[in-house]
């Protein structure tokens, strides 16, 4: 069968987001800014993770626009159709098909040990659902589907990725190579951007606190407040410390968006008082993420425009997807 890649010798890059909220800059920074990178020198496949946002509750009317606004995001962040494919998760139910078959290669035990799964559920104890404690297997489909050779996340998704290479480790020794074993993708620097109003806890859209993370399409006078705003030190010296989680964190955000080093970063704000410095952060997260807005604003509109994009994406994932999985069956007598 003919390759959906024009060149099939690239590696692949997987990875999703979930559709829960509008990405912050935590997303933006520790995943989606890399996805944007590597797509001339991989296959890349990204897809919205809309089966794992069930792990939670939803209005159903939000999640299916929220859906569809992450592709206008995705779009808007640069994922070209023409050398990614994009779709989103639901629609390549192959998916959650080998998520059941490898879920009978998980052990409890395994699960039980995920600091995700601990973490949210300790956050949703009126819902610790089996889906919440199953999460880490969808992923390991996800993954595993597209022989995926690197899968660019935050540092807070490494764990799921060394469960999925056991669970792949685990499967090959039993009926002989079926899957990849990939890689995880984490940026050296970013790759666990912290909340501004509680610097030792990530970033995330979940958080009840809107002053703790910055909303990708936050406006700029939002964006530069929440910065003012942030939480720091009492020390109003400038410089990277793990004693100084705020601080430090202001300096990724900065060091990454204006692709300098932390130590000339550090340099540039020496002298300078907290005050300023989070003025320049504020400014450069807002000057950053204004072109993506104003891309967003436009291709959100077009829902038909988005549909097809996602109709096709999922009719090429879906294409490679049946190849793992007819292999899968094959080789456990289903
Ligand atoms: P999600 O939607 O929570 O996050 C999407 C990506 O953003 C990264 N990320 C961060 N990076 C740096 N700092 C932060 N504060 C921060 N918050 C989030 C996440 O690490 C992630 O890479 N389970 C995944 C979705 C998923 C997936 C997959 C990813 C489902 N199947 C298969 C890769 C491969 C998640 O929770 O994404």
């Amino acid at each position: 069968m003919e390759s959906i890649f024009s060149d099939p010798k690239k590696q692949t890059m997987l990875s999703g987001v979930q559709p829960t909220g509008i990405f912050t800059l935590g997303n933006y920074i520790g995943a989606i800014k890399n996805w944007r990178k590597v797509q001339n020198d991989y296959n890349c496949l990204y897809f919205i993770a809309n089966l794992h946002s069930l792990t939670v509750r939803n209005d159903p009317q939000k999640l299916k626009k929220l859906t569809l606004d992450c592709v206008a995001l995705l779009l808007a962040c640069g994922i070209d159709i023409e050398k990614s494919i994009l779709f989103i998760q639901s629609h390549v139910p192959e998916h959650t098909e080998l998520s059941w078959v490898l879920q009978c290669y998980t052990q409890f035990g395994e699960l039980t040990r995920m600091t995700q799964f601990k973490d949210k559920s300790a956050k949703n104890a009126d819902n610790v659902n089996a889906g919440l404690f199953g999460y880490p297997v969808l992923m390991a489909a996800d993954i595993l589907i597209y022989q995926s050779d690197f899968v660019p996340i935050g540092a807070d998704q490494k764990q799921h990725l060394e469960l999925t290479r056991d669970i792949a480790n685990r499967f090959n020794n039993l009926y002989g190579e079926t899957f990849n074993l990939p890689n995880p993708y984490i940026p050296q620097s970013g790759g666990r951007v912290m909340s501004l109003a509680n610097p030792t806890s990530k970033m995330s859209k979940s958080d009840k606190n809107l002053n703790g993370f910055i909303s990708v399409l936050d406006p700029p006078d939002v964006i530069i407040n929440k910065f003012k705003k942030a939480v720091t030190d009492s020390e109003s010296k400038i410089y990277y410390s793990d004693e100084k989680p705020g601080i430090s964190n202001l300096l990724t955000i900065y060091s990454v968006l204006a692709n300098l080093e932390m130590s000339e970063v550090e340099e540039k704000f020496r002298d300078k008082g907290y005050g300023e410095f989070k003025l320049a952060v504020g400014e450069l997260v807002a000057e950053t993420l204004k072109p993506i807005q104003d891309k967003y604003n436009q291709l959100s509109k077009d829902k038909k425009y988005l549909q097809e994009i996602c109709d096709q994406g999922a009719k090429k994932a879906s294409s490679i997807a049946q190849k793992t999985l007819k292999s899968v069956y094959e080789k456990i007598g289903i």
